[in-house]
């Protein structure tokens, strides 16, 4: 039968052939291309109309022409599925090539700045010159857990439960146990109680150490306070100590950190658990003692606490009061960190920005 013989009919199959595969190398996406592919083949292509009218001709001829669409349709169909499988691997490389990084602009970014070297921070710096001064003077460094519980914090403190000196500790409790029982530390004193108790096991009194560490006070945040602070405690138990080795202990370190013209002095105060019991200041080191906005007109700034150690701590640890006498003080390292440098607000040191903490 001559192709033609559905000419006579509704479609010219060479012509459409033609268009057909014109009409498919022209779609350029996929999408385009399964609408090219409802036209061509779909239920209201002339394809399926020419199918559909087969039942007009007679069979001889229905026969050859039905062959024919059919022959037509499944080379249409392979050419279709062929372009669309090019045409999704062209999609699928171009997806890749928009989400690709180009390291190359970061590396050549890296090759221009300079790298710039990390350092420890302004706390850590201080806290390890403090160790320095501390450990030439011949000074161990101990540490000790900052979940504390009420008797290390408090009780062998001489602070018993409801005692009003507790009012001075804003505390954050721990929700274990007991209610109240386990506390962040307030303060690093209770790592004298600690040592004080091993150094009873060990048999190995006298005792000559700092305690620097992380302390936490139920403050808000302000210029000077910090609800999350670091101090540095020191201990001494020995035989025959008076409050002259702990002025003399005092007034060494400070000139030994602060520098020659930076000054201690005491003044009378109370600590449960110490007696006599001082406050601790140094010469203002923004007019080193003249007397400015800083020290408010004093010439002086309180840094912490110090004193004799209580006869009741010494019970509380196990050492013999009438044998071994004792010293104590505590006080800010980042204090310590705000007068040596100038810091005017505490709370840049806990906030991680770079531009505050590259200058130290
Ligand atoms: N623990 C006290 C506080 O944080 C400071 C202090 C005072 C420590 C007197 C001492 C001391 O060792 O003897 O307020």
């Amino acid at each position: 039968m001559a192709k033609g013989s559905l000419s006579s009919g509704a479609i010219d199959p060479t012509a459409l052939e033609a268009e057909s595969l014109q009409a498919i190398g022209a779609a350029t996406s996929t999408e385009a291309l399964d609408e090219v592919e409802a036209t061509l083949l779909g239920k209201r292509s002339a394809l399926a109309t020419a199918h559909r009218r087969l039942g007009q001709l007679d069979p001889e001829t229905r026969r050859s022409a039905g062959r024919e669409l059919n022959d037509l349709r499944a080379r249409l169909e392979a050419v279709i599925a062929e372009r669309r499988a090019g045409l999704r691997a062209d999609e699928r490389s171009a997806v890749l090539e928009a989400d690709r990084l180009d390291l190359s602009e970061v590396v050549l970014e890296g090759l221009r700045t300079p790298l710039r070297r990390g350092h420890r921070h302004l706390v850590t710096s201080t806290r390890d010159a403090l160790e320095d001064v501390f450990v030439a003077m011949g000074f161990t460094v101990a540490e000790g857990p900052e979940a504390e519980t009420d008797w290390y914090n408090f009780e062998a403190l001489n602070i018993p439960p409801a005692h009003p000196a507790r009012g001075m500790y804003d505390s954050f409790y721990l929700d274990v146990g007991e209610p109240e029982t386990v506390v962040l530390r307030t303060h690093t004193s209770p790592v004298q109680i600690r040592l004080m108790e091993a150094a009873v096991a060990a048999g190995s009194i006298p005792i000559h150490s700092v305690m620097p560490g992380r302390c936490y006070r139920r403050d808000t945040a302000d210029a000077s306070h910090l609800p999350v602070f670091h101090q540095v405690e020191g201990v001494v138990v020995d035989r025959g100590l008076t409050f002259a080795d702990l002025a003399g202990t005092i007034e060494t370190f400070t000139a030994a950190y602060f520098g020659p013209e930076v000054h201690s002095r005491l003044r009378p105060a109370y600590f449960p658990f110490t007696e006599p019991s001082a406050e601790y200041d140094i010469t203002c080191t923004i007019c080193l003692g003249a007397g400015c906005r800083t020290c408010s007109g004093t010439g002086w700034l309180e840094l912490g606490g110090c004193g004799m150690v209580d006869p009741a701590v010494f019970d509380a640890a196990g050492i013999d009061p009438l044998e071994w006498s004792g010293f104590a003080f505590g006080f800010g390292i980042d204090r310590c960190a705000q007068m040596r440098h100038e810091v005017a607000d505490l709370r840049n040191l806990l906030e991680s920005d770079v531009r505050f903490l590259r200058q130290f």
